[in-house]
């Protein structure tokens, strides 16, 4: 008996001890292949990563390396176990390959941003593994589909920490997205400072009380819930800078959002003689479209904006800057003496073009600034600005149009990507969630470039995006329950060829990546259609 115990607590020893990594992780590099030598390079104690001494950057990933994988670094070659290089020759920086052999391993990439993805390759490789980890030589090589790899978070509904922004730059790096549009204002709550501005961080940032549930449309104070929590908080300029050069560590461009000229109802209660009422205006406790919006006949709106956005430029350096533009009725436009004469003055027949006229000035401005603009695919109603991009998310059709036109286009369309949708049928199981119905199989299905648009159009496409809008998301956990595994998913279109996909094959390896988020400790919906 106490001979078989010994047999059997050997084996199980043996199992734990001797991991083999298989590198087939999420996203899937574009090619693994293995050595027919069948050898292994065994990852042991005290080796070393090795990087270029006189690159900062590398110096920064050898640091990730030896983190994630328990060692320390060296800028000697020749005790280096896993070196890293740039140098791939590639035309695409995001390019990595990792060979595995005698000598041990390297991970070289097109430029530092590959070396980075090569070692988040590896490192989702051997995540799980305890114990003894062998790796077969191999040569295993990746390459994104896409540029533009974006998730969009909406900090304005709801307000999230630093430390919670800094876990999802965390959690994007983890999954090879390089593009974080951060949605930093909306009729409920402004959240970035602006120092010539100081109100609306100290007042528009500020709901007293929030309704309550799916009282969406009610106006009726008497008939609508609401809670008694005040929802405040914004990001000073500081710690802003402090998470642009966090992401930047990470490969991560930062896209700010100042959403104009709609979803303005917390400027506006500060500042309301920029609506084209006057107000009074205050910050809004319910969701939904605002009928009030910036006025677009009075001079000071463009004054604020550029006072706005001069500041915005000062702190993140991306050269695309969201300046909103979606769901901003004309109601007011239409009736407003100082919009209806700018109309006269500039003539315009429409009043989609007055938000054009907005939007051309304000590309004018971000240009002198080394800037490009990019807006919600309503932009596109009043006429595109020279060099605008376009988010299309109303469906893939504003995409499609601006890219006929020889605009740049991310696709973000609600079918596929709105990860504010309830992610499984039966809504027992989840928290409440705006409504619709996106489950993990549908993002996974997504295919950015449509048929329809010919090979030259298709390179318009700069990339694709999920989106996290947050009026009922209400805290990190929350957030991190609807992002994953969705994200997961949203990861393997944006690097993968689409023939290369395959939702069953996913959905292995989507199992160790599940281990790996327990292990670091991320929330996710723990089903999955
Ligand atoms: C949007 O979902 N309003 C862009
Ligand atoms: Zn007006």
């Amino acid at each position: 008996m106490k001979k078989c115990l010994s047999l059997l607590l050997c084996a199980a020893f043996c199992l734990s001890a001797a991991a083999e990594v298989n590198y087939q992780v999420i996203p899937l590099p574009q090619q693994i292949s293995l050595d027919k030598s069948g050898q292994f390079f065994t990852l042991s104690e005290g080796m070393k990563v090795g990087y270029p001494a006189d690159n900062a950057q590398m110096k920064r990933n050898a640091e990730f390396a030896a983190e994630y994988f328990g060692l320390t670094t060296t800028t000697e070659k020749k005790s280096a176990d896993i070196t890293l290089a740039i140098g791939l020759k590639s035309s695409n920086p995001d390019d990595y390959a990792i060979s595995v052999g005698k000598k041990g391993i390297t991970i070289q990439g097109a430029s530092e941003s590959g070396v980075f993805y090569g070692i988040q390759t590896l490192r989702k490789s051997i995540m799980n593994e305890t114990g003894e980890i062998r790796l077969p030589y191999a040569w295993v090589c990746g390459s994104p589909r896409f540029g533009y790899r974006g998730t969009m978070l909406d900090c304005a509904r709801h307000f999230f920490p630093v430390p919670f922004i800094k876990k999802f730059i965390d959690i994007l790096a983890l999954h090879g997205i390089n593009r974080f549009h951060w949605h930093l204002t909306e009729d409920q709550g402004w959240r970035f400072e602006v120092k010539a501005l100081p109100e609306l961080a100290q007042k528009a940032s500020m709901r007293p009380r929030t309704v309550i549930g799916k009282n969406l449309y009610v106006n009726d104070p008497a008939v609508a819930l609401y809670d008694d929590t005040p929802e405040t908080g914004y990001y000073t300029q500081e710690e802003l800078r402090e998470v642009v050069r966090y992401a930047a560590e990470r490969y991560i461009t930062i896209v700010p959002e100042i959403d104009l000229p709609g979803h303005m109802i917390a400027a506006l209660s500060v500042y309301p003689e920029l609506g084209c009422t006057g107000g009074p205006y205050k910050v809004w406790e319910k969701w939904g479209i605002s009928d009030d919006v910036l006025c677009a006949g009075n001079p000071k709106t463009l004054e604020f904006l550029k006072t706005v956005y001069g500041e915005l430029c000062d702190i993140f350096p991306s050269t695309l800057i969201h300046i909103g533009g979606d769901e901003s009725p004309r109601t007011r436009w239409k009736t407003c003496p100082k919009c209806q004469a700018k109309m006269k003055e500039l003539g315009l027949t429409k009043e989609a073009e007055l938000q054009t006229y907005i939007n051309k000035e304000m590309e004018a401005f971000l240009a002198q600034r080394g800037r490009k603009i990019i807006g919600w695919d309503e932009t596109l109603e009043g006429g595109l600005s020279e060099n605008a991009a376009v988010m299309s998310w109303r469906g893939y059709n504003g995409g499609k149009a601006a890219a006929k036109l020889h605009h740049q286009v991310v696709m973000t369309p609600t079918d596929n990507c709105y990860i504010d949708y309830y992610q499984l049928k039966n809504h027992d199981k989840q928290p409440l969630a705006i409504g619709g119905y996106l489950p993990l199989s549908k993002v996974y299905a997504m295919e950015p470039v449509p048929a329809d648009l010919t090979p030259e159009e298709g390179k318009y496409i700069i990339g694709a995006q999920c989106n996290l809008w947050t009026e009922y998301v209400v805290s990190p956990d929350h957030a991190e329950f609807m992002l994953l595994p969705r994200l997961a998913a949203m990861s393997e279109v944006q690097w993968m060829q689409p023939d290369a996909k395959n939702y069953e094959q996913f959905l292995t390896r989507l199992e160790p990546l599940l281990k790996a988020y327990r292990k670091l400790g991320y929330k996710y919906c723990p089903t999955y259609e």
